[in-house]
């Protein structure tokens, strides 16, 4: 039975105090572990210190939103695994869509960053997604593939242990219009199918896969619900602890 995990990507958003703030409201409200459900918050690189100390002695894992792929040295403005281990991180998010379309990264780059933080143990919530173009032209599953192949290349079945792989079709991301339960159980069959061919079916039967797009406490239920959907990996309503922690319940 996979345990399930909901995720909050509070993305470019919130200020020290406010960041703080919401993490003392998410870690006083998030389910003891034996729920089943795991819960993690991914705030703005400034904030991770003071939000993981606002996290201290709750079940709250601490997220990044990104990572670089070099240990060290003359990279201006990059943050390494390294020092997202030394603050406290459990896990980095990898290959997020405004990454790949509005920033350009690469499935070469998401993969020299994906093999960066496996290297040093950190866990890679490693996203794929496609277009509403690639939708309406019937690519989606050809879209996927080429994701999962590009950020997993020369990441064996052992090291696939500490990666979960999050779902977020881009037209769904901040529009309000979220994927039906329907269109997320498909797409997370054939990415769990994929897992199982190009790995093992322990692998991919092990594999936690979350859905992200416009996920709130009102529809998390029935998305989570889904046979292969595994959590939820969560933007705006993630700002509010009010809303996160209404579909961790949803997710309960
Ligand atoms: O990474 C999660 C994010 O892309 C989903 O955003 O605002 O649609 O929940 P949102």
């Amino acid at each position: 039975m996979r345990r399930i995990l909901v995720a909050g990507n509070w993305k470019m958003n919130t200020t020290a105090a406010s960041g703080v703030e919401l993490a003392r409201g998410v870690a006083a409200g998030a389910p003891a572990g034996e729920s089943g459900v795991d819960v993690l918050v991914a705030p703005p690189f400034p904030y991770l210190v003071p939000v993981k100390e606002a996290l201290q002695g709750s079940v709250v894992q601490l997220g990044a939103q990104n990572a670089y792929f070099e240990e060290s040295g003359a990279f201006t403005g990059e943050v390494s695994v390294d020092m997202l281990l030394d603050v406290g991180c459990n896990a980095v998010i990898l290959g997020h869509s405004e990454r790949r379309h509005v920033l350009g990264e690469t499935d070469e780059v998401i993969n020299r960053k994906v093999k960066a933080s496996l290297a040093k143990g950190l866990q890679v919530i490693l996203c794929v997604g496609e277009l509403l173009d690639d939708r309406e032209a019937g690519r989606t599953e050809a879209i996927l593939d080429e994701q999962m192949a590009g950020g997993l290349a020369d990441v064996d079945a052992e090291a696939l242990k500490n990666v979960v792989i999050a779902y977020e079709p881009v037209w769904a991301i901040g529009t309000g219009k979220t994927a039906s339960p329907d269109q997320a159980e498909s797409a997370h069959a054939h990415l769990r199918k994929w897992l199982a061919d190009r790995y093992n079916a322990e692998s991919a039967d092990s594999m936690q896969i979350l859905y992200g797009g416009s996920v709130k406490p009102a529809n998390a239920k029935e998305l989570i619900g889904q046979d292969n959907v595994d959590g939820a990996l969560v933007g705006g309503a993630s700002l509010s602890a009010e809303n996160f922690l209404g579909i961790v319940t949803a997710a309960t």
